[in-house]
Order: C-alpha cells, then sequence, then structure tokens
C-alpha cells in the first residue's frame, strides 16, 4: 500500500484588472455573456468565453430548461458549439464567469465536475493545455494553467 500526493498550483488575481490585457478582453466578453444567460429558474447565470488558435473567441452561457437536466452549463455550450463550428482548433484560454442575480458573488466560481470532464476530453485530444480563468461576478479571479489541475485522476480514452 502506498499514499499518492497529487498537488495542484493555481494563481489568484485581485482583480480582473491584473489580467493580461487580452484575458482582460476575454473576461469581458464572458461578462457579457454571462448578462445574456438564460436562467430563469436558478437565477444563477454563468458566462464561458474561449480563445481558439485560430483567433476565434467562442461564447457560450448556461441555458436552462422548465425539464431541469435539459438544461445546459454555460462552459459545455461554448465548448461543443467550438468543436463543431471549428474541429481543427485548439482552445487555448477559457474565461468564465458566474453569479446569482439575488445576491452579490464575489468569490471565485470554478466549472462544475460534469463540465471539467468534457473540457478534459478537449485538452487531451489536443495534446496541450487549455489554460482557465475564472471568477464571479467582482472580485478576485483564479487562473489554472491546465484543466488537468482541476481534474486529478481523470476518466479518459486509455480506459476504454
Ligand atoms: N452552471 C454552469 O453554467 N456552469 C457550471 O460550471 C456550474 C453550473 C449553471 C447550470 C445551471 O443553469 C446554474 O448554473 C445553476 O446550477
Amino acid at each position: 500500500m502506498k499514499v499518492i500526493k497529487i498537488e495542484s498550483s493555481f494563481t489568484i488575481y485581485d482583480d480582473i484588472s491584473e489580467l493580461p490585457n487580452n484575458v482582460v478582453d476575454l473576461m469581458q466578453k464572458a461578462i457579457e455573456a454571462r448578462q445574456n444567460a438564460y436562467a430563469p429558474y436558478s437565477k444563477f447565470q454563468v458566462g464561458a468565453a474561449i480563445l481558439l488558435d485560430n483567433g476565434e473567441v467562442v461564447i457560450g452561457s448556461n441555458q436552462e430548461n422548465a425539464a431541469y437536466p435539459s438544461g445546459m452549463c454555460a462552459e459545455r455550450t461554448a465548448i461543443f458549439y467550438a468543436s463543431a463550428k471549428y474541429p481543427n482548433a485548439r482552445f487555448l484560454k477559457m474565461a468564465l464567469t458566474a453569479g446569482s442575480v439575488d445576491h452579490e458573488t464575489n468569490s471565485p466560481i470554478p466549472p462544475c465536475g460534469a463540465c471539467r470532464q468534457v473540457i478534459s476530453e478537449y485538452e487531451i485530444k489536443q495534446e496541450s493545455p487549455i489554460e482557465i480563468y475564472f471568477m464571479g461576478v467582482t472580485g478576485k479571479v483564479i487562473k489554472s494553467d491546465s484543466l488537468a489541475n482541476l481534474l486529478p485522476l481523470a476518466f479518459d480514452r486509455s480506459f476504454l
């Protein structure tokens, strides 16, 4: 028997103004997407913006449904559309922002487990890391250099 230790490092920015300029632009697009989210049930709006290696930016927001499980997260809305539209492009950076319309959300909101699994698939497919920046509505921004940091012991194609 042995115990293994898996470490992850994250960069924490005090607020959006500390980010590199191109990431500020990407986060602004995620913020715009968040404001257009369709989230009448949870009132929790999420926006995602992905920068591709062809220079395109693809956005997504959460899309809810009266049949609750039929809804979709912002991250997967964006990543599936990006892969459908630009099947050969690599994903360089993702900016995520989330918050409730009912109360202030000033701490960074990480992507849910299902979205981590999906982002992991494309990171493995493209054989290069995807940088992920996530925040609430205001306040600190956390950067992960790779999805792998957010999903240790991931399930992947090698198990099939
Ligand atoms: N949501 C996302 O869009 N992304 C996540 O990573 C977590 C949750 C959405 C789904 C649902 O519309 C609302 O946030 C509340 O869970």
